[in-house]
């Protein structure tokens, strides 16, 4: 039985954890926390899922410090601040961070990594996303994953190819560069294409995600699996594919 603690619980994806456990023999909520309501210290749990905001997570990540509980967030728009704080964290406890714990969206990453490396500098690679209309942060931290995922294909470090906007460039593409865009609008969970443009030929590779509780099973995958780790960054990656 994993016993878990579920950090905005009232939030659409810790609302799919919850659900999941409705689902799950193995599974048992056994605290949230929300804006409204903390964690009880003394409550008998293994791990903790979050899915909330910074402000939370923050609270959260002291608590499973305090506690020596491993933790998997799924939290995105922090500060640049806040990694030194996980960094430090991580010395204590193992932590395992994605900005997408869907299983799909890695083998995506991979794909990416792959399509990129093999097609080469002929091929100019593009990112577009969507989201619902209550999204934080532009563009999301899978599509910079994904755009990571690209650069290393061929070698290069993003910062040194991405272009988010191009109102002001007045300029044609530059072979070298790798632009994202982000659409939000509605209720849509989450889509991601990574466009390979050659001449007289393209190849899109897309990922959808029709529902919240994909994330529910991957980051409850991730804190099973976090279990046996020692303190540390551990990514979602390795504990999807070094299992496998
Ligand atoms: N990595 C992934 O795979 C993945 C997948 C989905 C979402 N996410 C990320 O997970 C986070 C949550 O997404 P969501 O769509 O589930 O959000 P949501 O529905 O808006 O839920 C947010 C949760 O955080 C709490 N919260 C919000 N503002 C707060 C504040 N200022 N202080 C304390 N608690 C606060 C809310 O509590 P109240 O209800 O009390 O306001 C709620 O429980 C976002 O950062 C999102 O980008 C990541």
């Amino acid at each position: 039985m994993l016993k878990l603690l579920v950090s905005g619980a009232t939030g659409t994806t810790g609302t799919a954890v919850i659900q999941l456990a409705f689902d799950q023999d193995d599974l048992q909520v056994v605290g949230q926390a929300s804006r409204s309501t903390f964690f009880q210290a003394g409550v008998d749990a293994d791990a903790i899922v979050d899915f909330s905001h910074p402000e939370l997570l923050a609270r959260t990540l002291a608590f499973a410090v305090q506690h020596k509980l491993p933790l998997v967030t799924g939290t995105t728009a922090t500060e640049p601040e806040f990694e030194a704080t996980l960094a430090k964290a991580a010395e204590s406890i193992p932590i395992c961070r994605a900005a997408n714990f869907s299983i799909g969206v890695s083998v995506l990453c991979r794909l990416v990594e792959q399509a990129s490396r093999t097609l080469g500098e002929d091929f100019e690679i593009e990112i577009s996303e969507i989201h619902h209309r209550r999204k934080l942060d532009a563009p999301s931290g899978t599509a910079l994953a994904l755009a990571k995922s690209a650069a290393s294909g061929r070698g290069r470090c993003l910062d040194e190819m991405a272009v988010l906007d191009r109102s002001q460039l007045k300029t044609p593409r530059n072979r070298d560069e790798l632009g994202i865009q982000a659409l939000r609008g509605g209720d849509v969970v989450g889509e991601h294409t990574v466009f390979f443009f050659g001449d007289a030929e393209r190849l899109e590779l897309t990922h959808r995600a029709a529902d919240r509780s994909l994330f529910a099973r991957g980051a409850v995958l991730a804190a099973r699996r976090l279990l046996d780790h020692p303190p540390g960054m551990v990514s979602f990656d390795q504990l999807l594919f070094s299992a496998a």
